[in-house]
């Protein structure tokens, strides 16, 4: 028998550098044409996540779907490792056919073992706010409101309902969700200590229900008004049950026809295997991890993080591939030439006074307003602490510094090149978040270019002091270890468009 000898793709990973937001869908986007990507796989995270992207000049919000979806020619995978809730995926799937009009079919691949959102998730994870915001256990943390966290804590606690579980036997699955939701209504209510007195009546879970809805409006907007979603699927007083707070059986039946439809839309196979034969068959594939490595929930800034591994480790385990697939490949960390969070949580370089500056208004493309729920950035300086800090996390070999044409105002530009906390230099972050509210940043301070570059298409087209800016952040980038690996330039992102990239 004759062998056909196939080279393996190149494979690459694009993590985000700071706290979220630092433009990974349009990096993705262009790496996607850059190495003629053929499959995208998105590895970590829920519907927490947003990516803006650009299809047929119309700027699209991409929450569970890869990026990669955006190009007719990729496969987008949903590795394992990321949650799934099947009704905001069967929206977000219409949405991405209806309003971007960009065709799925045969495209979209799910992992049977990714983690379930369960509804009652969701009703945990505002729970949780309320029960924090009471003061009664840790400090708000301003999550989405997704149910990302308890979804997360399921799985870790061996308690969580997969893909495969809610494709299989029905019954089987109905007994499984009665059970878990009747464990988590005694759990809202007798151990968090949801308030609930039906003489004064007072249920703190409908109070919640009535929450969700609101959001799940707010985030579908684009679907009413285009007239292709009825209002009413947001009205989860359907849902309740006075007696007890959530009725299983409606809930059982609408999971189990979002079921079927999943598995009309979608191809649901084990992509470990899936992942490996791409490869292998010669296709190039790109890695996509959702939020930015300071969220990470073991090394980013807790207890205000998300749930899961967006540093490039979280690949590995989330598809799952050893770590010698990626031997000799490209780790390219996005961030933002200066930064920004949504959520609570220390921010050493924020500043309200620049932010007043960046920002933009709502609904401007590149504004500083979170994709999934709206709320403003907090902004700050440029923190090279972090991203030497998260490159070294990930093994960053190249980097994409995105938004240079928000800083074209600026007169002066100010790096936050290291700490001082209790008279030490720090040119790492500290393990301990609470000390990042006890640091002192250390400045230099660039002088600023004052003029447009968003119409830069080239290193040259750009004025010498923003070449100045990113060849200091270059330097400061790198590792403070002797002999490390370097971390190279990739790209400058200087607009929202396509075309305004840099390729370095
Ligand atoms: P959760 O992931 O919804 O539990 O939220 C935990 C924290 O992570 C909150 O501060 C969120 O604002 C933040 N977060 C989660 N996903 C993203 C993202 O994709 N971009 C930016 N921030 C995020
Ligand atoms: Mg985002």
């Amino acid at each position: 028998m004759e062998m056909m000898l196939v080279t393996p793709g190149e494979s690459k990973i694009i993590v985000g550098m700071q706290w979220g937001d630092e433009g990974k869908g349009k990096g993705v986007d262009y790496i996607c044409c850059e190495m003629d990507a053929d499959v995208v796989v998105r590895y970590n995270g829920g519907n927490n996540a947003g990516h803006s992207v650009w299809v047929n000049g119309k700027l699209i919000h991409l929450h569970f779907i890869p990026s990669g979806v955006v190009n007719q020619k990729c496969l987008a995978l949903m590795a394992a490792g990321e949650l799934i809730e099947p009704f905001a995926f069967g929206k977000e799937l219409q949405y991405v056919q209806q309003v971007g009009g960009i065709d799925t079919t045969g495209r979209i691949m799910m992992d049977p073992r990714m983690s379930v959102i369960m509804f009652y998730h969701r009703v945990e994870d505002m729970a949780l706010e309320i029960i924090r915001k009471r003061g009664e256990e840790g400090e708000v943390i301003g999550t989405t409101a997704k149910g990302v966290g308890p979804a997360y804590a399921d799985l870790a606690k061996r308690a969580d309902i997969r893909l495969q579980d809610l494709l299989g036997d029905p019954s089987k699955f109905s007994e499984t969700f009665r059970r878990k939701l009747t464990e988590k209504l005694f759990y809202f209510y007798n151990d968090l200590g949801l308030k609930k007195d039906d003489d004064k009546d007072i249920d703190e879970l409908r109070d919640i229900l009535k929450a969700l809805k609101k959001k799940d409006e707010e985030g579908c907007s684009e679907l009413i008004e285009a007239g292709l979603i009825d209002r009413g699927v947001f009205d989860y007083s359907r849902y309740y049950c006075p007696k007890n707070g959530l009725r299983a059986d409606v809930l059982i039946e609408e999971y189990l026809n979002a079921a079927i439809e999943l598995e009309n839309q979608v191809q649901v196979c084990d992509l470990a295997f899936e992942v490996q034969k791409l490869h292998y068959a010669g296709k190039n594939i790109l890695f996509e991890g959702g939020q930015g490595s300071l969220l990470d929930v073991r090394y980013g800034t807790t207890p205000f993080v998300t749930s899961c591994h967006p540093i490039a480790g979280g690949a590995c385990i989330g598809t799952p591939v050893g770590p010698l697939f990626f031997e000799n490949s490209e780790v390219i960390g996005v961030g933002k030439l200066f930064t920004t969070r949504v959520g609570n949580g220390p921010f050493p370089t924020e500043s309200e006074e620049f932010g007043r500056i960046v920002r933009g208004n709502v609904g401007e493309a590149g504004a500083e307003y979170g994709t999934t729920t709206g709320r403003q950035r907090r902004c700050g300086y440029l923190d090279m602490t972090i991203l030497r800090s998260t490159a070294m996390w990930s093994g960053v070999n190249r980097f994409l510094g995105t938004k240079l044409d928000v800083c074209d105002s600026l007169k002066e530009i100010r790096i936050c090149t290291h700490y001082e906390l209790d008279g030490e230099k720090l040119y790492l972050m500290p393990t301990k978040t609470e000390e990042l509210n006890q640091v002192v940043p250390v400045y230099d301070t660039l002088p600023g270019w004052g003029e447009d570059t968003t119409k830069a298409r080239s290193w040259n087209d750009l004025p010498l002091n923003a070449r100045r800016f990113f060849n200091r952040v270059m330097e400061e980038i790198q590792m403070p270890i002797e002999g490390a690996n370097e971390v190279k330039p990739w790209g400058i992102g200087n607009g929202p468009d396509r075309e305004q990239l840099i390729k370095l």
